[in-house]
């Protein structure tokens, strides 16, 4: 079998797969069953500062959005850093750790914003053997309101400083793990680049409100009447954070900064996107959270699988091989001239790639005599929404149209000449409008 260890700053785990810092990571319990069930690495649930635990909701935690055949799509919580004693997790942490010396074991802190909090506790990590720490500078509901988690993570500034005082007082890798609830995820990432972070981590979860009770109009999940702003995360906030990994890899400014892709990883190519996009490994939550710790063995062996098909022998051969073909999109080619085709014999006639064309697109497909639904070339533009909405998979491809042949629709002839927007002469940019 294609060998999946991975080495993220220095780090070494059996595979790319680690937990991220939640409830699957809150105690020694579920570590070790995590470890036996095959998990590369952890990241522990937050620890925050000595003292009386912070203490949690006792009403629900969770909302959550489903797909119409009941599969969870998104879970949103209102759930706070660990609220047991920092003491009984610093044993339970150093106890693993020597148990499990080939896993990765990494500790997620929050303290407050102040450079006495976090040198009081960094000794006392290092001292559990732990691999490295992850500054959680993302959860966007509770802590923040006390200015930790994405309020730190909210101002670049501060993102730099705190990650500093840890490289100078902590001598393993510093991973900062970044919020999502900002405009323009390089700025924090540059910040933690410039504070020295050895690498960040994306994405902890979203800021939302995922449904309101109609009855009692209370957000939910409602405590007694009321419900705040939770994160979101699972499947529904993968292409978020998709999107931000790619930003960050493909920044000059952060050259060089290694990646941990977080949100939404469910299987193996999800897991394979992030790290085509530049992630060095991935961390999951809700996967876990909804199928158990043994969803991690399908990870394991479809990447395997997938790896061992395309000749790679290790992460490293295709981690970032995507990131090259992300652009803007005043580079995409404007001469690659595709239209879409039906396949007559798996369509089951249902008519929802014309409902859409029809309505909402550009009237480019017939519905004829005996529901026989066509493409007309004349007005198809390639958009493919009547691909997104086809029920029946591969029923309606998108072909690309030969050099040489005329585009029925604009009267062009097609070309294999590369021409983007920054050379149109429609470009409102180029000075030199056209038509
Ligand atoms: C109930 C719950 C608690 C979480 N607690 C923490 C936490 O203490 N520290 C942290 O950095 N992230 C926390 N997260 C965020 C996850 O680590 C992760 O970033 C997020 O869930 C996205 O990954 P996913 O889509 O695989 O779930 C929590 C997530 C959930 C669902
Ligand atoms: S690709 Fe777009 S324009 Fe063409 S047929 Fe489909 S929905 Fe219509
Ligand atoms: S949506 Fe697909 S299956 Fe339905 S009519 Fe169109 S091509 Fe056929």
């Amino acid at each position: 079998m294609t060998d999946l260890t991975t080495d993220f700053l220095g780090i070494k785990s059996p595979n790319p797969f680690w937990l991220a810092s939640a409830p699957p990571t809150d105690k020694e319990y579920n570590v070790r069953r995590a470890f036996e069930a095959g998990w590369g690495g952890v990241v522990w649930k937050t620890l925050g500062e000595d003292g009386p635990p912070i203490v949690n909701v006792n009403g629900p935690r969770y909302g959550a959005v489903w797909g119409a055949d009941r599969r969870l799509l998104a879970l949103n919580n209102i759930e706070l850093i660990t609220d047991r004693p920092l003491e009984t997790n610093l044993e339970e942490i150093a106890r693993v750790k020597a148990d499990y010396p080939d896993r990765a074991v990494i500790v997620s802190l929050m303290v407050p914003c102040t450079e006495e909090a976090w040198r009081a506790i960094l000794p006392r990590v290092a001292e559990t053997g732990a691999d490295g720490i992850e500054l959680n500078f993302g959860c966007p509901h509770g802590m923040s309101e006390r200015g930790m988690g994405s309020a730190v993570g909210q101002v670049p500034e501060y993102i730099e400083m705190v990650t500093r005082w840890c490289k100078q007082n902590y001598d393993k890798p510093v991973i900062v793990k970044l919020t999502p609830n900002i405009t323009d995820i390089r700025y924090p990432a540059r910040a933690a680049h410039k504070g020295g972070a050895d690498a960040v981590s994306l994405i902890n979860t979203v800021s939302s409100i995922t449904s309101v009770d109609l009855d009692s109009f209370s957000p939910e999940p409602s405590i007694d009447g009321k419900g705040s702003h939770g994160g979101m995360c699972g499947p529904a906030v993968k292409p978020i954070a998709l999107n931000m990994v790619a930003e960050i890899a493909r920044d000059p400014e952060c050259k060089g900064l290694p990646i941990s892709g977080i949100g939404g990883v469910t299987t193996w190519r999800d897991a394979a996107e992030f790290m085509a996009l530049g992630a060095g490994n991935v961390q999951v939550c809700t996967a876990a959270m909804t199928y158990g710790f043994k969803v991690v063995q399908e990870m394991i062996s479809g990447l395997g699988d997938w790896m061992g098909k395309k000749g790679y022998a290790s992460t490293s051969e295709f981690v970032g091989q995507a990131v090259p073909n992300v652009t803007d999109w005043q580079f995409l080619n404007l001469n690659y001239v595709t239209k879409a085709k039906i396949d007559q014999d798996k369509c089951i006639k249902c008519g929802r790639c014309f409902a859409a064309c029809e309505d909402t697109s550009h009237q480019a497909i017939w519905m004829k005599p005996g529901r026989v639904f066509e493409v007309n070339d004349s007005e198809c533009v390639a958009c493919n929404l009547c691909i997104n909405v086809c029920p029946v998979e591969d029923c309606i491809t998108m072909e690309r149209m030969a050099a040489g042949s005329v585009d029925p629709r604009t009267g062009r002839t097609v070309t294999d000449d590369y021409a983007n927007w920054t050379t149109h002469p429609n470009n409102p940019g180029s000075g030199c409008a056209a038509e």
